[in-house]
Order: C-alpha cells, then sequence, then structure tokens
C-alpha cells in the first residue's frame, strides 16, 4: 500500500486545480490500480451544470487511459471541512472496476482517515456480465 500522508499531500497540491467556480467545492481523487500505480483527477464543472465531472471519474479515466482497469483503493479529499464520500454515481463508477474488497479512502483537510470498502459504500451494486448480455 502507498504511503497515505503522502497522496493526502498530492490531493492537497491539486486541489487548486479543480475547476469549481459554481459549487466552490474543490475535490480531488487517486485511483491506486492492482498494480500499485496512482492515477490522479480532479472536478471539471461546466457552466451547463449536469456536464460537470466529479473528481473519482477523472481519476477513474486517466487511469483506464492508461490500461488500469482493476482498482485497490481509491483516496478522495476535498476543499470542505471533514471527510467527504464519493456521490452515489462515483460509488457506480468505482463498482465497475473494483477489484475484490476495494477500499474508499476519505482524507479530510485536519489529518483524518475514513476507510470504507466500495461494497459498503454499494450494497448490491449493479453489474452486468458482457457474456450474457443479450444483443439485439
Ligand atoms: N463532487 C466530486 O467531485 N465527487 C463526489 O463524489 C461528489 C461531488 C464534485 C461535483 C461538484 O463539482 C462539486 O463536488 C459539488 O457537488
Amino acid at each position: 500500500m502507498t504511503d497515505t500522508s503522502a497522496i493526502a499531500a498530492e490531493l492537497r497540491r491539486l486541489l487548486p486545480h479543480a475547476h469549481a467556480p459554481y459549487s466552490g467545492v474543490r475535490v480531488a481523487a487517486a485511483v491506486e490500480g492492482a498494480d500499485g500505480r496512482l492515477h490522479y483527477g480532479v472536478n471539471v464543472e461546466n457552466a451547463a451544470y449536469p456536464q460537470g465531472l466529479c473528481a473519482e471519474a477523472s481519476a477513474i479515466s486517466a487511469a483506464v487511459t492508461q490500461g488500469t482497469s482493476r482498482l485497490a483503493r481509491v483516496y478522495v479529499a476535498s476543499s470542505l471541512p471533514g471527510l467527504v464520500w464519493p456521490c452515489g454515481g462515483c460509488r457506480q463508477k468505482i463498482f465497475e472496476f473494483a477489484s475484490e474488497g476495494c477500499e474508499v479512502v476519505a482524507l479530510s483537510p485536519d489529518g483524518e482517515v475514513g476507510r470504507q470498502t466500495i461494497e459498503q459504500l454499494l450494497p448490491l451494486g449493479f453489474r452486468l456480465d458482457p457474456a450474457q448480455v443479450r444483443r439485439a
């Protein structure tokens, strides 16, 4: 496992890169592949609000782009006080790529660390077996 405080420091460094002029809430995320490599993302809002992208979605896109599709761990930090946990849509996006027991690690500005598995955050999550999907 990579050093959590080093990842927390990197997420703090990235928070100013978030594009969050509408909500004012900056979020940074890192996803750790099964190979131990880390991929980062920040939230990227848009004047057309629904087009905004969450930090976790950005980080997952970066990981998949680099050929990483099994996630061991996801880290989330924000500009809000306290711990921030992924929104419902991001829980589903994490679930898609989560390896068994994939952990979500929430990091607060004052050094608090929360840990939950993706199965705890998204019980009975939706999965499709591509081999069983009927094709038209
Ligand atoms: N946000 C994330 O980046 N990740 C989450 O899991 C929850 C929300 C962003 C979306 C929006 O830019 C801002 O936080 C406020 O909702």
